[in-house]
């Protein structure tokens, strides 16, 4: 009932959050438009797996560990629960009645509940965030820096995962990169940031961050794992800077000297932008187990010519492959798409969620 208001709700929520309990502002970011309805939706999300408890508990467990990093405490529950209910009565209407009233606040508190004590259990085991100092800074193709921090405190990963980071540029603003490189015995991790026209976080990183700057790191996240193969062959397909965590699981099947055949693709509209292809044709002489095509669409140069998804159909089948895509969500979905249509399985196929990824915990 309240869905078609879900701009509007969100907007008035936050309005009686502030005016209501200022002390809690600080903890949100100065600009938070574009992202200020992810409340509401997770609260869409809780409604429909309302009926499936297992998947609600890992769902708001999930959410209530990444609330760590935003600095959230139980003591803040109930002031966002008050604010949440009074915004959903106010847009509800005469539907809000004594009953409807009474089952949202226990289920709020039950969310509430669940979220508190897995992040409890969380602190028992391991930092909130750990602060990462900038050890190392490359300019990589137009736009894209290659940055490399070592983290203050361990930071167990694994290869093929990501990492949500705040610079000190833009505080509380958290975004999502991935690690490029399997695990390290210096602990170093390096990511691949491409500067996005008039983006705050990645034009900082790819333009102010220097050696010695601290940035912090979020938990790692991510499913795009090796364990998560069914089959030894691998089929991995990048797009731009999509190639990071690529990068990260063919050092992982070489860390691992485990018996995979791995076919890689690199894609991009025009030769210019097709990043990273020396060092993988390096990697590539070193290990025989490891092919790569490059691609490019929207440009005549010598090579393959055309999108991935119609490069990976010339080249298939696939069938017996699992497939890991990373890169623009456009070329990931209509790759995926492609795929499966031509009999690749579809829980062999691996990519991350395009975008506030704790909404989409499977
Ligand atoms: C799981 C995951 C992994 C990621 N891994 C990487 C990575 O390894 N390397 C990397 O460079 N980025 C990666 N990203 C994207 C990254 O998290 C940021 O979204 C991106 O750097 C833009 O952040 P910003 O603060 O600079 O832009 P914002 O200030 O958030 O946005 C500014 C403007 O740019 C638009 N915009 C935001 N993102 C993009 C985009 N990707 N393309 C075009 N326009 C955009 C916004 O709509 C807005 O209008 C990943 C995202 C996810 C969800
Ligand atoms: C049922 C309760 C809650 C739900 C469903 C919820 C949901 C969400 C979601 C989905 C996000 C986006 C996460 C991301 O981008 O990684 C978020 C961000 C955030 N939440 Fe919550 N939240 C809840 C309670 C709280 C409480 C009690 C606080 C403490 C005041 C809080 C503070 C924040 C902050 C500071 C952010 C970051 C905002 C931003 O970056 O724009 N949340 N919340």
């Amino acid at each position: 009932m309240v869905e078609p208001f879900a701009g509007e709700i969100t907007v008035y929520f936050y309005a009686i959050l502030f005016a209501r309990y200022p002390q809690v502002r600080s903890m949100f970011p100065q600009g938070m438009d574009a992202q200020r309805d992810r409340l509401l939706r997770a609260l869409l999300r809780i409604v429909d797996l309302v009926d499936d408890p297992g998947n609600l508990v890992r769902f708001c467990g999930h959410l209530g560990r990444d609330h760590r990093k935003f600095g959230t405490l139980a003591a803040h529950f109930p002031p966002v629960g008050e604010c949440l209910l009074a915004a959903l009565a106010r847009f509800a209407g005469p539907a809000w009645t004594p009953e409807i009233a009474a089952a949202w606040t226990k289920a709020y508190g039950t969310v509430a509940q669940v979220m508190i004590s897995a992040a409890e259990e969380d602190e028992a085991v391991r930092p909130a965030t750990w602060p990462a100092t900038v050890v190392h800074r490359v300019t990589r193709g137009p736009g894209i820096a290659e940055i490399t921090v070592r983290p203050h405190y361990p930071y167990a990963y694994a290869a093929g995962q990501y990492v949500s980071v705040e610079t000190p540029w833009w505080p509380r603003r958290w975004r999502y990169y991935s690690v490029a490189n399997a695990p390290r015995e210096d602990g170093t991790l390096t990511f691949h940031v491409r500067g996005v026209p008039g983006g705050s976080v990645s034009e900082a990183l790819v333009h102010r961050a220097a050696v010695g700057d601290v940035i912090r790191l979020g938990p790692p996240m991510g499913d795009m794992v090796l364990d998560a193969a069914h089959h030894d062959e691998l089929l991995l397909v990048a797009g731009g800077t999509g190639l990071a965590p690529i990068r990260a699981l063919v050092e992982e099947v070489a860390r691992r000297g485990e018996h995979h055949q791995v076919h890689l693709f690199l894609g991009a509209r025009t030769g210019a932008e097709l990043y990273g292809v020396d060092d993988m044709l390096r990697m590539a002489q070193r290990y025989h187990w490891l092919t790569i095509r490059a691609a490019v669409s929207h440009e005549y140069v010598p090579g393959l010519r055309g999108s991935l998804p119609e490069v990976l159909l010339e080249y298939g089948p696939w069938y017996q492959h699992d497939v890991y895509l990373s890169g623009p969500a456009q070329m990931v979905a209509s790759a995926k798409e492609a795929l499966t249509l031509n009999g690749t399985r579809p829980d062999c196929v691996h990519h991350d969620p395009f975008e506030t990824p704790v909404l989409f915990t499977p």
